[in-house]
């Protein structure tokens, strides 16, 4: 860092905002990478085939593992807050997303209002031989002669963190979203595929903590006390008070960090509401009219595909499984014209839908699949919903730890063309670990929402009272949103 005078107000209070939003986004993002702690080329997400992983685990060979099983526990003295809360990570991910972007936007239309731009765009193309030059002194213990106000390997950096670090981040990250990617399916190819996006996500959050080490090591050892007055204070003649109030802004994220981690762990569907506050608007504004578009050939369909949440093993189910599905009825009731009971072979007289479409499971894994069922708009023109039904149950055989699984979905969601109960997973009735018989496919939403082994379906006004009232099963006990387009 090297001198200059008249740090304006706005850049000193963006690089404040930036550095808390920056820690709880980095934080964050670790508690979701130790949901699914492997990271992978490749969308199929193949277990074996990940270049790098944060876990010793390995899944058993001799019966059926699911995906929550490869789940870490995180230190809270990393993640945010730890200790295997992924909702909760996300939600604080998607909260500090809003707020940073926000102070992104705000700093750059400041930064091209006035001239202050002129600091890190370079100008010359002499910037990129000089920069490698800077680079040669400070690798050999030397300090660069100053520029104006930074050298030219300086200029380069916060140039490539500030326009293209940080766009990067918004764009790898945007490619990690069902609703995204199911809308605008050539969107995530652009970075071939989700699984990809997610990678070089995690190499730019890598790439984030190396600046920001490096950026507070030139700090500290090259003219500390005029870099810090500039930052805190604006001007260089201070620096007591600029050290004074330095200590204190460091003290204030540490609390915030301290505070927010504590508070999540303690009073987790406190904070989850509270953070809505934010994010559901905002989900509102990207994702209302999510529809899907997904398509992919045969040829990309997953040779594996993860399961989540163990097949039902209550006499009723058994007995089914026993039957061979023959006793089998989809109950179809609530806030309807007519109530429907469906067998199997009622399913497959119906109209068929196939597509071949990408899974995106919470934890973050993917899988391609060829899927076969009954579009849910079939089903709506049968039963006809009342002018009330807003919503729909859909109730599971399965139960985990005593509770009913079921998930609520808007209706609108169901509607949506490619929405089906499926009974076939490529070209083959559903097998048990992935839903037998009978599973739904939403193709915007992430995978906890597409409930398995489907016991029956209500259409209702409000789902408050049923269950904990969250919206569903992962909602009222593990704090994910009911809103599950990213
Ligand atoms: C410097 C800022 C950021 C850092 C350090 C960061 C870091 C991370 C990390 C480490 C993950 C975990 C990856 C995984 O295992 O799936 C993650 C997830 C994610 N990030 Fe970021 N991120 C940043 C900004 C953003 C922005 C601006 C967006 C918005 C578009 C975004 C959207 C996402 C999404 C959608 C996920 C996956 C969430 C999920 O599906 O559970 N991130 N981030």
């Amino acid at each position: 860092m090297t001198g200059f005078d008249n740090f304006p107000f706005w850049l000193r209070f963006a690089h404040f905002i930036n550095i808390i939003f920056i820690t709880l986004l980095i934080r964050s993002g670790i508690e979701i990478l130790s949901a699914l702690p492997k990271l992978y080329w490749n969308d199929h997400a193949k277990p074996g085939t990940e270049w790098i992983k944060f876990t010793k685990k390995k899944m058993p060979e001799d019966r059926l593992w699911i995906s929550l099983e490869e789940e870490e526990s995180f230190s809270s003295w990393i993640a945010l807050p730890g200790r295997k809360n992924l909702g909760l990570g996300r939600h604080w991910h998607f909260f500090s997303i809003i707020f940073w972007i926000a102070n992104g936007a705000a700093y750059y239309l400041l930064l091209f209002t006035s001239d202050e731009w002129q600091h890190l765009v370079p100008t010359t193309l002499s910037t990129v031989p000089d920069a490698f030059h800077d680079a040669i002194l400070y690798a050999s213990f030397h300090f660069p002669p100053p520029g104006h106000p930074y050298n030219a390997i300086q200029q380069l950096t916060y140039f490539v963190v500030v326009f293209i670090l940080g766009p990067f981040m918004i764009a790898t990250g945007a490619a990690m979203s069902p609703a995204i990617d199911a809308r605008f399916p050539k969107y995530p190819r652009i970075f071939r595929g989700r699984q990809v996006a997610r990678s070089l996500h995690f190499l730019g959050m890598i790439a984030f903590v190396l600046f920001i080490i490096i950026h507070l090591t030139m700090v500290i050892s090259e003219r500390f006390s005029e870099n810090m007055g500039n930052i805190v204070l604006g001007h260089t003649t201070s620096f007591g008070v600029a050290a004074g109030l330095f200590t204190l802004i460091v003290l204030f994220v540490i609390i915030v960090h301290i505070w927010v981690t504590g508070i999540s762990l303690r009073k987790p569907r406190r904070i989850q509401n509270s953070l809505d506050l934010a994010i559901v608007p905002a989900k509102w504004l990207l994702f209302r009219k999510a529809t899907s578009k997904q398509q992919f050939t045969k040829s990309k369909v997953s040779s594996f595909f993860r399961v989540n949440g163990y097949p039902p093993d209550t006499n009723e189910y058994k007995n089914l499984l026993e039957n061979k599905f023959n006793t089998y009825k989809l109950k179809i009731f609530g806030l309807v014209q007519r109530q429907l009971e469906l067998s199997l072979s009622d399913l497959h007289a119906m109209s068929k839908q196939e597509q071949i479409t990408e899974h995106y499971c919470i934890q973050g894994w993917t899988a391609i699949g060829g899927w076969a069922g009954v579009p849910m708009q079939y089903i709506i023109s049968l039963c006809t919903p009342l002018p009330d039904a807003r919503y729909v149950v859909f109730r599971s055989f399965q139960y985990t730890n005593g509770d009913e699984f079921y998930e609520v979905l808007d209706l609108e969601i169901v509607k949506h063309q490619q929405t089906i109960l499926a009974y076939e997973l490529n070209g083959e009735p559903l097998d048990i670990g992935h839903g037998a018989p009978l599973r739904l496919r939403a193709e915007t939403q992430l995978g906890y929402k597409m409930v398995k082994w489907i016991r029956s379906i209500e259409f209702v006004y409000d789902y408050k009272n049923i269950g904990m009232g969250q919206g569903g099963h992962r909602e009222d006990h593990m704090y994910y949103s009911p809103r599950a387009g990213i």
